[in-house]
């Protein structure tokens, strides 16, 4: 008699389609230049293996992005998970929640507390990118009734002034544009963050522009800084609190 599987959460890739056009144009680049460098001779090898070369740059960064989904993305998850010191949070927004990652994994540690994630769902960003994918891995994980799912742009946030012990968010904001958009992003994290509450923003850009902007509006950036040993991938991580009364 076969045993049916236990389901298994799943977090999905980030940027499918970018990931396979980097995969697709560097295996391309890489057969092309090999190709030449077997067929052709003299002055021609070197152009071969130019194009060889060139081509291992996307398909490096194809591989480092499959291997952080695969890996990197539950190391990062457990990372922003301890730089936000949840004990004695009670409410916790996560913003770009695409599958639950950081929602899911902050339902477990706030065994007395309620997180919240919010996102547009793009389809681009994430793959099988849905609120039903999120409540899936909350059903999963067993923290359905600790969380909330709600469709939101991080831009202008549905939740009153000072209603979150902790915000969130992971390869989110970069994607927001226009730019300048990225800021109004922050100053609606700085309003809904309870004072005294901690902002942690990974983001696989550097952070700095986002710690502006929360310092803008009042936190005090604790740091902003390459997280690139724990994500083995591209990502910042920045950690801001704002100031109890
Ligand atoms: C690369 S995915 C990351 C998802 C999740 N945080 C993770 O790490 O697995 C980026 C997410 O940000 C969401 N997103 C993009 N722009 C947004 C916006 N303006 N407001 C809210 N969510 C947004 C996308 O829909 C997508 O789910």
């Amino acid at each position: 008699m076969t045993q049916a599987r236990p389901e298994r959460a799943a977090y999905g890739y980030d940027a499918p389609g970018i990931m396979l056009g980097l995969l697709a144009t560097g295996t391309a680049l890489v057969a092309a230049g090999a190709t030449g460098w077997a067929w052709l001779g003299g002055v021609w090898q070197i152009g071969a293996a130019a194009l060889c070369l060139t081509g291992l740059v996307p398909f490096v960064l194809g591989v480092m992005m499959v291997l952080y989904a695969l890996y990197g993305k539950t190391r990062t998850r457990d990372h922003i998970l301890d730089l936000a010191r949840l004990s004695g949070a009670t409410s916790l927004l996560d913003i770009g929640t695409g599958a639950g990652l950081l929602l899911v994994g902050a339902a477990k540690g706030l065994p007395h507390g309620h997180a919240t994630g919010i996102d547009i769902w793009a389809a681009k960003d994430l793959s099988d990118n849905s609120a039903d994918a999120a409540a899936r891995n909350a059903r999963i994980e067993g923290v359905t009734p600790r969380v909330t799912i709600r469709t939101a742009d991080a831009r202008a946030l549905p939740f009153a002034d000072a209603s979150f012990d902790r915000v969130l968010s992971l390869l989110c904001l970069h994607n927001i544009e226009p730019k300048p958009d990225q800021s109004l992003a922050c100053q609606e994290i700085a309003r809904v963050l309870k004072p005294g509450g901690r902002v942690v923003i990974g983001d696989y850009v550097p952070t700095h522009g986002y710690a502006k902007a929360l310092a803008a509006a009042g936190l005090t950036v604790r740091q902003s800084q390459s997280a690139i040993g724990v994500a083995w991938s591209l990502m910042w991580v920045l950690v801001a609190d704002k100031p109890a009364r």
